[in-house]
């Protein structure tokens, strides 16, 4: 996997360093940009200024006569070996003529001898092999005779182009630089940056089921990585506790069915042993089937608890009438309250929504326990009503205080009281975890409470079905 997925660093440092070539080489351009605009306004003021001084010793200190006796004085004033400067009578050939690269004199308008010569008379221009030109045409007055002279002149940009490609070579060496200074320091920088990661990493890799209680350091974390950091924590709480409780669970769950398997093997053994009569056997087989009614039971709810714990049962919800449900719970578990002296007292109204065999299977496996465990000849009180928020059931039997820590307990799978431990055969403690299962799959809740005028009480709260459709009963 390693092999395939790019490092983090890596790209990282790609990202910056495309960033730093991009600003570098858009700074060096500017500049580059700048100095080509100053090296070629210079270049143009001392054109100009060259013409005009030409202008001047023309009208000032020479005559033409004068001129044409030194050509190599107007040579050394000019500012490129390359330079043009060209004297000449309008329309004549000229008398002085310095052309080194025999360049063809382009079209030019003359400034007058009356007119200064500014930057609009210059004119561009490119020598064969690209180099810039700037050409430039003026008349001049030779002394106070009144003769007119053209003065053509040219600069050819050869320094300036010089110190502009070294120029541009060093920008472009600079950009690199800085890309591969950048590429390493952001490698090294993400690289360091990214250690917490490798940290965490390490640590989760530490974690097993053996080793379960491995926590990250939320606070030392970065704060980009703390919230990673904690719900990664708030995941192993999670599976630490599922873990630990499905340990409990089959632990509980050995031990439940160790029971009545000892007492079917016993019993078999027994009845084995020697040669037996017809209904002694059937005695045995009776005896068993009591037995194996009860492992089934164990079997089938536990199977009930696992699909609810894992969302897998689909819930059709419908709406039921409170006071008619509890009716049919009571009338149901008549006779068995009877036996022990036990009458309903039911005080409902309005509707829940739920699903309708659910509903009544957490129902009455509350009522069957206020029943069991209540005082002899006491009343089992069920009230009913709906609410804002939803529905409540209360189911409410006299009975001994429970403490406070027994209460939350009493949920647990397998959790049975002393009482319901002395007369096993009913009891497997998985009643009220079914109705958790039950309210919790309804998105609702149970609690159990014990009053101080000492009614033990079981509350179902059932949510508005306003969650899933509700199928009109
Ligand atoms: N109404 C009640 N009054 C007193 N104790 C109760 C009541 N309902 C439940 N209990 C206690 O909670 C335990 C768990 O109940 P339950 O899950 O229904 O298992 P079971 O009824 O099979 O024992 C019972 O064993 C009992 O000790
Ligand atoms: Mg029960």
């Amino acid at each position: 996997m390693k092999g395939h997925a790019r490092s983090l660093a890596v790209r990282i440092a790609l990202s910056f360093a495309v960033i730093v070539c991009a600003v570098v080489g858009m700074v060096g351009a500017a500049l580059y940009h700048a100095t080509n605009r100053a090296l070629s306004t210079r270049a143009d003021y001392q054109l100009i200024a060259r013409v005009e001084h030409f202008r001047s010793l023309l009208h000032d200190l020479y005559t033409i006569t004068e001129i044409e006796a030194r050509p190599r004085l107007f040579e050394t004033m000019l500012g490129d070996s390359q330079d043009v400067i060209v004297f000449r009578r309008p329309g004549s050939t000229p008398f002085i003529n310095v052309n080194p690269a025999h360049m063809a004199l382009p079209p030019l308008s003359v400034v007058p001898v009356a007119r200064r010569v500014g930057l609009d008379a210059l004119y561009e221009g490119k020598r064969p092999d690209g180099v810039r030109m700037r050409w430039v045409a003026a008349q001049a007055r030779i002394g106070n005779s009144g003769e007119v002279v053209e003065i053509i002149a040219a600069h050819v940009m050869t320094q300036e182009a010089r110190v502009l490609s070294v120029y541009l070579m060093r920008v472009w060496i600079t950009v690199l630089c800085a890309v591969l200074l950048t590429l390493a320091l952001a490698y090294w920088v993400t690289s360091r940056g990214l250690m917490p990661l490798r940290l965490m990493a390490g640590k989760a890799a530490e974690i097993s089921p053996n080793r379960m209680s491995t926590r990250l350091e939320v606070a030392r974390a970065p704060a980009e990585l703390q919230g990673l950091a904690a719900s990664f924590n708030a995941m192993l709480d999670r599976l630490e506790h599922g873990y630990a409780r499905l340990l409990q669970f089959s632990a509980d769950l050995a031990h439940e069915v160790r029971t009545p398997i000892g007492v079917l093997i016993g019993e078999t053994q027994v009845a084995l042993a020697h040669e037996r009569s017809a209904p002694e056997y059937r005695g045995v087989l009776e005896s068993n089937l009591e037995e194996l009614e009860r492992l089934a039971r164990i079997a089938r709810n536990i199977l009930f608890l696992a699909q609810a714990d894992h969302g897998q049962k689909h819930i059709d919800r419908e709406r039921i009438d409170i006071r008619r449900e509890l009716d049919a719970v009571a009338e149901y578990f008549e006779g068995i309250a009877d036996e022990r002296g036990i009458t309903f007292e039911v005080e409902a109204g309005g509707e829940l929504v739920a699903n309708a065999i659910m509903c009544r299977r957490a129902i009455s496996n509350v009522v069957v326990n206020a029943v069991r465990y209540a005082q002899a000849g006491t009343v089992v009180r069920m009230r009913g009503h709906e609410d804002a928020d939803g529905a409540c059931i209360v189911i409410g039997n006299r009975g001994p205080r429970i403490a406070r820590d027994e209460l939350a307990r009493l949920f647990d799978r397998f959790y049975r009281g002393d009482a319901a431990r002395s007369e096993s055969t009913e009891s497997s403690g998985l009643g009220l975890s079914i109705v958790q299962a039950i309210m919790r799959l309804h998105d609702g809740r149970v609690s159990a409470q014990c009053t101080p005028d000492g009614w033990v009480e079981f509350t179902l709260r059932f949510p508005c079905g306003v969650q899933s459709p509700v199928v009109p009963a």
